[in-house]
């Protein structure tokens, strides 16, 4: 049986466990430039051998090597091509005798459950009001007494596992596959499926009114396949497009993708498992949740089009597509339809917990393609996340340490009496203020004392550690006549203990990162407290720094003023 599965990874940090700083949602630093990094160009050269030692069974790979073939991608927001990826690596599994002989990015592989990303990324595009009750455009949900209230389940509901609908109607995914394929003689390339599922369809919208409800629409998530099969039939009443057609037109044609097609895909470009194997399939009206062909280079391009803003959305619309839309179970979140993880311990040298979805936090993405047994893809998302996730963040470091903690002060004289001189420094979590002086006394001081006296009472007083966050907000513009860009960033100043009490369970609420409640509250003369920029230069150095509530002006790298 084949599986095929693929996750594109945008990395989140935030939510503070007892350990771990009360840091903001969202990337940390800036995101680094990866693609000449010494800590990548170690983790990919590191990982090559690794897997080059675990498929020559040097050491245990802890899959049939010889049945699993796999192909793996390291994208990169800076990678000069978005179809080649910063980092790739295929095997051909020794048994993997039909299909293609050359396996690289352009192979066709089932991606299975990532045809949901494609066909959440066609609901954004279509046009259609994703608030819109399924019954709108399919009214026979709503023509019967149906035990799931259709009326009251929106096209986001299902494209966010939120519907509570049935995982799969009659069969799943998978085991359906087996079955059909067992009873069918197990012929790797037969289509005869498709009379089955054109049967099925048939009758599914009365079925799917005979059906009970996994939980209450908006409940909790619970997974279901059928939910893109109704998506997907809603969007083709509306627009009047056949999901083929829509995947062609909304995804393949404007990225450029080669071999991003519902399933059956080319039989000489496709990656097909010994053994019984899904590949060559019509999945039908299943297709929409689980029966996209694509390949490595497809899934570079759609990844490196989402973490540039370069995807036919506005960036607002994309950041707000890469949001969770629920809890699904202790750090795991839900959203449309990514299923997102916040592992802890990924970075240990700086641990924070840094959210995988699909890539942001780093401007990184992970693709993971596979073909045969499944205990393959966690060993490998495994060894690919534990290798480069640290890779980025050690880069993101490095860039931030080079670039941003530096000294930046008045390009003026020196006895100025208003002169002013800002330094920043990298601890282990993010950039930090070390001083702010104007005239040599401490303004610094002077804010911390300014935030306790106006925003104390909500918790507490704030200690002298003021961070600080880029708020992804910039802008083009001139310095001394040279294009520059400007960086909002904004500042987080930590609370100071809040002393003891004996009353029970003390403590418990200073785990809750209540400080992203707390930003813009200060203005100074219109100008809040919190909000600073830096600027770089088209090469994207650092150039200058400014504090609009302080009236500073751009001030310049304290080594490039002469005195
Ligand atoms: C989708 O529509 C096109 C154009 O009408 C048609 O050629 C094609 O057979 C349709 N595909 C499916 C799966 O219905
Ligand atoms: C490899 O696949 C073949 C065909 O499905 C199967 O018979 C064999 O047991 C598999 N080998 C291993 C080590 O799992
Ligand atoms: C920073 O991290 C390093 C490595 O994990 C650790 O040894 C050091 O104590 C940390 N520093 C602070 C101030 O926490
Ligand atoms: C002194 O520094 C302030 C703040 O940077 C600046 O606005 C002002 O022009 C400087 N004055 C002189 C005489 O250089
Ligand atoms: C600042 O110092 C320069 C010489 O370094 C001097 O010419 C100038 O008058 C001084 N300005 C003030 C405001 O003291
Ligand atoms: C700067 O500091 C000096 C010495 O403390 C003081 O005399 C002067 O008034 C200060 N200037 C301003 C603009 O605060």
């Amino acid at each position: 049986m084949m599986r095929s599965t693929s996750l594109l990874l945008p990395l989140f940090s935030g939510l503070a466990a007892a350990t771990l700083i009360c840091r903001p949602e969202g990337p940390v630093l800036p995101k680094p430039a990866l693609q000449d990094t010494p800590a990548i160009k170690d983790a990919a050269a590191s990982l090559t051998k690794t897997l080059d030692a675990a498929v020559s069974g040097a050491i245990k790979a802890g899959w049939p090597v010889e049945n699993v073939s796999f192909s793996l991608a390291v994208i990169s927001k800076d990678q000069k091509d978005p179809g080649v990826p910063l980092w790739e690596y295929h095997h051909l599994a020794t048994n993997n005798v039909i299909g293609t002989k050359k396996l690289d990015r352009d192979s066709q592989y089932l991606i299975g459950s990532v045809s949901k990303v494609i066909s959440d990324y066609i609901l954004l595009k279509s046009g259609v009001d994703i608030n819109t009750p399924v019954t709108k455009y399919l009214s026979e949900l709503k023509d019967s007494p149906s035990r799931i209230r259709w009326e009251d389940v929106t096209l986001k509901m299902l494209a966010s596992q939120l519907s509570g609908a049935p995982t799969n109607y009659g069969f799943s995914e998978f085991y359906y596959l087996k079955e059909v394929f067992l009873a069918t003689a197990s012929i790797p390339n037969s289509r005869t499926i498709s009379y089955q599922v054109l049967t099925i369809a048939l009758d599914f919208l009365k079925g799917m009114t005979k059906s009970y409800p996994v939980v209450a629409p908006m409940e909790r998530p619970a997974y279901s396949n059928i939910a893109y099969t109704i998506l997907v039939m809603a969007i083709e009443e509306a627009t009047g497009k056949n999901y083929t057609q829509l995947v062609e037109n909304i995804v393949a044609k404007p990225l450029d993708l080669q071999n991003t097609v519902p399933s059956p895909g080319d039989d000489k470009r496709a990656v097909i498992p010994p053994g019984d194997s899904g590949w060559g399939a019509d999945y039908g009206y299943n297709a929409p949740g689980g029966g996209l062909v694509s390949s490595l280079g497809d899934l570079s391009k759609f990844a490196h089009a989402i973490m540039t803003r370069s995807i036919d959305l506005t960036p607002t619309q994309v950041r707000q597509w890469l949001k969770p839309q629920a809890y699904s179970g202790g750090f795991s979140a839900v959203g449309m339809p990514w299923e997102i993880f916040r592992p802890h311990n990924l970075t240990p040298k700086h641990p924070h917990p840094v959210t995988i979805f699909v890539v942001d936090e780093y401007g990184l993405s992970l693709v993971v393609l596979t073909a045969g047994p499944m205990n393959a893809v966690t060993f490998l998302t495994d060894a690919i996340l534990g290798t480069f996730v640290p890779a980025a963040d050690e880069a993101s470091r490095a860039q931030a340490k080079k670039e941003y903690a530096r000294t930046f002060k008045s390009g003026c004289a020196k006895n100025n009496t208003s002169m002013i001189d800002v330094s920043f420094d990298l601890d282990n979590h993010s950039l930090v203020i070390s001083s702010i002086r104007r005239n040599g006394s401490d303004i610094l001081a002077a804010m911390t004392k300014i935030w306790s006296m106006t925003m104390g009472q909500f918790t507490s007083n704030f200690g002298s550690t003021v961070r600080l966050f880029p708020a992804d907000l910039d802008e083009k513009t001139t310095l001394h006549g040279k294009p520059v860009t400007s960086e909002v960033w904004r500042l987080w100043p930590e609370f100071a203990s809040i002393g003891e009490s004996d009353l029970p369970r003390s403590g418990t609420l200073m785990d809750d990162c209540v400080m992203w409640t707390l930003g813009d509250w200060v203005h100074y003369g219109g100008e809040p407290m919190d909000r600073v920029l830096f600027y770089r230069d088209g090469d994207g150095h650092v150039v200058g720094f400014e504090a609009p509530f302080l009236r500073s002006g751009i001030l310049q790298l304290a080594k490039n003023i002469s005195d």
